[in-house]
């Protein structure tokens, strides 16, 4: 299958690019969409056969579930049947979030194909704030599914060459707006009912919507990371996830670096600033800098799966990443290159 890119920047691609994208999904096509976060492989939620072939091209494992996304308010209440209890808290997440990363896992309605779901009795919801994802998903009036536009377990793309490189000749089309706004998946919470006016507010996956802005609305729980093999309650736990080919390892300080003689080790530094101790350890193969200068997290989280696709095609034999700050958005970066580590 040849794979189309199209793209859209001005109004008038922008247009076409949602109708001929929109009418693709329609037909049961997959369709691969940027959003806010990362790209997403889209098929209509309730198109068994489309939600089938999405886990085909990434090679997703059957118990591994696909977000879906809706429009809003309006959308979510055909997916997911919110739990009085928890209705006002979730109410009050939505009106703060979204548009935008935040994803609920909520208990799923009928209208949503146990494939989807893979069988779980709960489904994962966002809406998206990406304008061209936006503008698809109205065209279309019904909930998408929409997982990153990677293989299974590999990173996720922040760009259309990204989606080319991952699942070129396997899926139709591609609708290029440029790079990722965030660079980061969504977070992803379940929302419980704590009996206090505060609710818990479970932390499946860190993300841009950051513990600090959940803490206002409820106490947030942060999970572990199940080691690989074992089997997760949220699958989203797996901490085999978003690895690149080459092995990482994550350094918590500069002395923990043992180099072996003969091997290539390219640098994933933070601020690429002396004073941190990482960037002069070695004769790095390659150095990508995430947030040069005074180090901002977001840039750092925008620029994150790029630098780390690119340490990945250099050739080296290892990747040696810096720690960064966990605070704010630095919380789901080093969940990243934690699950990043342990892959190898
Ligand atoms: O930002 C994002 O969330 C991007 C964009 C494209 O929307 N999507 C994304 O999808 O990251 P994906 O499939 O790569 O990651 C979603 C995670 C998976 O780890 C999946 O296991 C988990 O969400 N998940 C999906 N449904 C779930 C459920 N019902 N309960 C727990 N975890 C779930
Ligand atoms: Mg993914």
């Amino acid at each position: 299958m040849e794979t189309v890119i199209l793209e859209a920047g001005s109004p008038e691609q922008i247009r076409s690019a949602v109708t001929q994208a929109a009418s693709s999904l329609r037909r049961g096509e997959l369709v691969a969409l940027p959003t806010e976060t990362v790209y997403g492989l889209a098929a209509c939620a309730s198109n068994p056969e489309a939600c089938a072939a999405v886990f085909e091209a990434k090679e997703r494992p059957g118990f591994d579930p696909l977000i879906v996304h809706v429009s809003g308010k309006e959308m979510l209440e055909t997916v997911a049947d919110i739990p009085a209890e928890t209705a006002e808290a979730v109410h009050r997440l939505i009106s703060e979030f979204w548009p935008g990363p935040l994803t609920f896992v909520l208990p799923k309605t009928s209208a949503v194909p146990d494939i989807v779901t893979a069988g779980l009795d709960t489904v994962a919801v966002r809406c998206s704030n990406h304008p061209v994802f936006k503008a698809v998903i109205k065209e279309v009036g019904a909930p998408l599914a929409a997982p990153s536009a990677n293989r299974f377990g590999s990173i996720s793309p922040t760009s259309s060459s990204a989606v080319m490189t991952e699942l070129s000749g396997r899926i139709p089309l591609i609708i290029d707006s440029g790079a990722c706004s965030d660079g980061m998946e969504s977070t992803i919470v379940r929302v419980e009912a704590s009996g206090k006016p505060k609710p818990f507010i479970h932390l499946l996956r860190p993300g841009p919507v950051t513990v600090e802005m959940l803490k206002k609305i409820g106490k947030v729980i942060t999970g572990k990371l199940l080691p690989p093999g074992e089997k997760p309650e949220a699958p989203g736990q797996l901490s085999t996830h978003y690895a690149p080919q080459t092995s990482l390892q994550l350094l918590t300080k500069p002395a923990d670096f043992k180099p072996v003689a003969g091997r290539r080790y390219a640098m994933l530094s933070y601020r690429g600033q002396p004073k941190d101790g990482y960037i002069d350890l070695h004769p790095w193969h390659k150095v990508e800098i995430l947030s040069p200068g005074s180090g901002k997290l977001p840039e750092a989280a925008v620029r994150f799966f790029f630098a780390l696709r690119k340490l990945d095609e250099c050739g080296a034999d290892t990747i040696i990443a810096e720690p960064v700050p966990e605070r704010g958005v630095g919380l789901a970066i080093q969940d990243r290159l934690r699950r990043a580590a342990a892959s190898h």
